[in-house]
């Protein structure tokens, strides 16, 4: 069921769990991570950047495929569509291709600016029912181009931006995206713990999910964050299962060279992160 980010994100904050944001890269991704959500009874929350909606041919092929597939699949649980770190332009065109939700990330903006516009998006998305995150101090690391510094977010400035009415917000707290370097100081509770105290129940969103230690993550949570992005461990778990089919020499016999065979151990393999990462969130049975 195609909803808003909203309801499922309260609930979370007011249940202190999170629910998983997983990043779709095509139709395997998206049915694995439909599929997961189904069977655990979770709310769930499909990410899509604006490079993989470039690689899957545009914001309408993605949401013309989500939502047929959600119907085929006979989705219960509570799914939402959401632009994962969306430029101001990205997000008008997922509105128009009929999105559930966006991230609008004006974090490389000087605060006015990204406050403003940040303004205008939130009466755009509420306007057609749908929710919206917004970014305040960039998150580290390289995400389909995007890049961040790592540093931590002004606590004052994540007022100023939740004040606005967005239904949850992105702060960095020493988080990056892809794999965490060796000398990675870890997360700053203190400024969590400082976010939430001028945010409230703002659902506090934390990126750069894969690879983050499982005490930190649980830590995390009771912290107020009820939204966490998980998009590398997909993909890594993905790689490893097809490189092991292939390296076992599994598409060489029969007709192993099937794609829908190829594809299928890399399919489970996303599965088994997705379950796993649910039941650390907190989110199964919550849908
Ligand atoms: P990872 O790729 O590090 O899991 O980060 C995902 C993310 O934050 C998407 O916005």
């Amino acid at each position: 069921m195609l909803v808003s980010a909203k309801e499922m994100l309260v609930k979370a904050k007011e249940g202190h769990y999170a629910v998983g944001q997983f990043n779709i890269n095509n139709l395997e991704w998206t049915k694995s991570v439909l599929l997961t959500a189904q069977e655990l009874s979770a709310p769930v929350i499909l990410g899509v950047s604006e490079g993989a909606g470039k690689y899957m041919t545009g914001f309408g092929t993605v949401a013309a495929m989500v939502k047929a597939m959600d119907e085929s699949l006979g989705i219960t649980v509570p799914v939402a569509l959401h632009l994962d770190h969306g430029t101001y332009e990205g997000c008008y065109k997922c509105i128009k291709a009929g999105f559930t939700s966006i991230m609008f990330d004006g974090s490389h903006y000087p605060i006015d600016e990204n406050v403003e516009k940040t303004r205008e998006l939130v009466a755009v998305a509420h306007g057609m029912g749908m929710s919206i995150e917004a970014e305040v101090g960039a998150i580290g690391g390289e995400e389909d181009g995007v890049i961040g510094m790592g540093e931590c977010a002004d606590p004052d400035e994540c007022e100023r931006v939740a004040n606005l009415g967005v239904d949850m917000l992105a702060a960095g707290i020493g988080n990056i995206h892809g794999k965490y370097p060796e000398n990675w100081q870890g997360l700053s509770f203190e400024t969590l713990d400082a976010i939430q105290k001028k945010t409230g129940m703002m659902p506090l969103v934390l990126h750069g999910g894969s690879g983050i230690p499982e005490d930190m993550i649980r830590k995390a949570i009771t912290l107020g964050v009820s939204k966490i992005n998980v998009n590398t461990e997909c993909q890594i778990t993905f790689a490893e299962a097809t490189r092991k089919y292939i390296e076992e020499g599994k598409d060489l016999t029969g007709k192993g060279f099937d794609p829908r065979k190829l594809l299928a151990p890399g399919a489970e393999a996303i599965r088994a992160t997705v379950r796993e990462k649910m039941e650390l969130f907190g989110s199964v049975g919550k849908a």
